[in-house]
């Protein structure tokens, strides 16, 4: 093979703008919650059960740390694809299905797409 070819696998990963690893060049963060509404106290919840198990790899804010920035996710999934990854975890990330309750599982993904959003004090 000659040597400066691009191989047509390259070509098609440049060309839909992925990299193995990489952002996927969407500004996630930028597009916000989700319209859904959940009930004040599941959004309390969720931010106690963020705070105890993701903020350490996700970072406080959800921008990311070890882990990838989680903010605006919820458009890159749907809600049940959210609750998946994080009741199974993907490579590097454990799965919490087994260490969370339903209700706290349910709290924590409400949390990553519409209560990362909302500010209060303290
Ligand atoms: C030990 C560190 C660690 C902890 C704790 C952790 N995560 Fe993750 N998380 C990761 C890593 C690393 C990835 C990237 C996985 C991959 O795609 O390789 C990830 C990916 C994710 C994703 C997918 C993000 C995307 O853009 O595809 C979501 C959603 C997520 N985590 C939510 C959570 C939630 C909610 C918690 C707490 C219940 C949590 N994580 C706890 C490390 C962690």
């Amino acid at each position: 093979m000659k040597p400066r070819r691009i191989r047509p696998f390259s070509a098609a990963l440049m060309a839909f703008g992925l990299c193995v690893g990489c952002g996927d060049g969407t500004d996630w963060p930028a597009m916000g919650a989700t319209a859904e509404n959940f009930a004040p106290e599941v959004l309390v919840l969720g931010r106690a059960v963020y705070g105890d198990s993701c903020a350490t790899c996700h970072g406080k804010d959800g921008s990311g740390a070890f882990g990838p920035d989680l903010r605006g996710k919820g458009h890159k999934y749907t809600y049940d694809q959210h609750r998946r990854i994080i009741e199974r975890g993907k490579r590097s990330m454990p799965g919490f299905g087994a260490s969370l309750t339903r209700q706290e599982i349910e709290a924590v993904v409400a949390h990553v797409r519409v209560g990362l959003f909302e500010h209060h004090d303290g």
